[in-house]
C-alpha cells in the first residue's frame, strides 16, 4: 500500500511546457482516474510517476519520501500499457513469470505467484498459450496478471482497454476494478473515456491542457462540476444562455416563459445578469406544465429515446424518453418540459467557473 503525492509537479519538453504546475494526493489502495481529451497531459504525468520522464520541477512522493530521482526498476512499480507488450515467443505463463525472473524469485514461489496471477484474471487454463493464440481481451489479462505479480506498490494503466471492442471494454473494466480492489493496490489508471473512468474510479481528475481541472468522486464530478470544460467533458449537457435576477431575496432564473427556477450556492452572493445553464439531458422530462418546446427529431436507442427539441428561445435541448409511447414525439409535436432543478449548475459565462447550482424543488 503507498501513498502518492505530487506537488508542483512542472513537465517540460524541450522547452515547451506540457504540465505547468500540477498538485494531487492519491491515497492508500485507491483506485485514480486520470482522465481528459488526447494531448492534455496523462500519458505525460503517468511516465513522470514510472521515472521514464523528467521532471522539470516538484516532487514525486511515495509514502512521504521523495523518488524524483530514484531510477524506475527501484519505485516497486507494475505498468500495464495500451498495446499489451507481451513477449511474442513466450507463453502467457512466462511472460507472467519474466519480472520475478530479474527478482530473482525461487523457482517454487515463482510458480505459486504465477498460477495465482492468472487465477486473478481468469486466465489459468490459458497459461500454455502464445500471445499470438489469444484474443486482445486474454492478452490484456495477461498483461494485468503480470503486472500485478510483482506485488508492485503502485500499478499504472496507460488506456489499457482502448484496444478492445466495445463489449470486451466493459467486461474487462469490470476484471480490472475487481482485481485491484482484491489486491488493493494503489492504482493510477489513465482514459479518455468519461464512461470507463466513472465506472472504475474510487476518484477522478478531470484534466484539460496539462492542468487539473477538477478531482473528486465520479458523482461528485459528473453531478457538481467545477466548471464548463468538466460539465462538457463528462456526459452530455445542455448549455443554455440565461439571465440571473435577483427577486425578493432569491437568486432566479428564468428557464422558458413562465417558468423560472431558483438557484443556490451562489460562489459570489452579488452575482446577477448573464449566465449558463447546463441542464444533463436525463433532467428533463415531458410533462403536463413546464417549459414549452418543439420536437426536431427523435433517435430511438433501444432502452430508450434521444429526442431533440426547440425552446421558445430558439436553443436546441436534448433529452432522454423513457417510456414506450415516444413515437407520439415526431418532429413539430409542441410539448412542455419539466426540469430537476437539483441538477442544474450555472456558470459564468466567460471564465466558465461554476457560480451557482439550481435549488432543490
Ligand atoms: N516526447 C515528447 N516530446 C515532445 N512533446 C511531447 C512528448 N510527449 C508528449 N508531448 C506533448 O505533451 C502533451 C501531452 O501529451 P500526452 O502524451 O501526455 O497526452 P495524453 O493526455 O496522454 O494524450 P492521449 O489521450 O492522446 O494519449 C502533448 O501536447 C504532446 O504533444
Ligand atoms: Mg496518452
Amino acid at each position: 500500500m503507498t501513498r502518492i503525492a505530487l506537488q508542483s509537479l512542472r513537465k517540460e519538453y524541450a522547452g515547451q511546457v506540457a504540465i505547468p504546475d500540477l498538485s494531487l494526493e492519491i491515497g492508500d489502495g485507491e483506485f485514480f482516474t486520470l482522465l481528459g481529451p488526447s494531448g492534455c497531459g496523462k500519458t505525460t504525468l503517468l511516465r513522470m510517476i514510472a521515472g521514464f520522464n523528467s521532471i522539470e520541477g516538484g516532487t514525486i512522493s511515495f509514502d512521504g519520501t521523495v523518488i524524483n530521482d530514484r531510477p524506475p526498476a527501484e519505485r516497486n512499480i507494475g505498468m500495464v500499457f495500451q498495446n499489451y507488450a507481451l513477449f511474442p515467443q513466450m507463453t502467457a505463463a512466462k511472460n507472467v513469470g519474466f519480472g520475478l525472473q530479474t527478482r530473482r524469485i525461487p523457482r517454487a514461489e515463482a510458480d505459486a505467484r504465477i498460477a495465482r496471477a492468472l487465477e486473478s484474471v481468469r486466465m489459468a487454463h490459458l497459461g500454455d498459450r502464445l500471445p499470438g493464440q489469444m484474443s486482445g481481451g486474454q492478452q490484456q489479462r495477461v498483461a494485468l496478471a503480470r503486472a500485478l505479480v510483482i506485488e508492485p506498490a503502485v500499478l499504472l494503466m496507460d488506456e489499457p482497454l482502448s484496444n478492445l471492442d466495445a463489449k470486451l471494454r466493459v467486461e474487462m473494466r469490470e476484471t480490472i476494478r475487481q482485481v485491484q480492489h482484491e489486491a488493493g493496490i494503489t492504482t493510477v489508471y489513465v482514459t479518455h473515456d468519461q464512461e470507463e473512468a466513472m465506472a472504475v474510479s474510487d476518484r477522478i481528475a478531470v484534466m484539460n491542457l496539462g492542468v487539473v481541472q477538477q478531482v473528486g468522486t465520479p458523482a461528485e464530478i459528473y453531478r457538481r462540476p467545477a466548471n464548463r470544460f468538466v460539465a462538457e467533458f463528462i456526459g452530455k449537457t445542455n448549455l443554455l444562455e440565461r439571465d440571473l435576477r435577483w427577486q425578493d431575496g432569491r437568486a432566479t432564473v428564468e428557464m422558458g416563459p413562465g417558468v423560472s427556477i431558483d438557484v443556490t450556492g451562489l460562489v459570489d452572493p452579488a452575482t446577477q445578469g448573464r449566465v449558463q445553464v447546463s441542464v444533463r439531458p436525463e433532467a428533463v422530462s415531458v410533462a403536463a406544465e413546464g417549459v414549452p418546446a418543439e420536437v426536431l427529431d427523435e433517435t430511438f436507442l433501444g432502452s430508450h429515446s434521444q429526442v431533440r427539441a426547440r425552446l421558445a428561445s430558439g436553443e436546441m435541448i436534448e433529452f432522454l424518453e423513457f417510456s414506450q409511447q415516444s413515437s407520439s414525439l415526431k418532429p413539430g409535436v409542441q410539448l412542455r418540459l419539466a426540469i430537476e432543478t437539483h441538477q442544474l449548475t450555472v456558470f459564468d459565462p466567460d471564465s466558465g467557473a461554476s457560480v451557482a447550482r439550481g435549488a432543490s424543488a
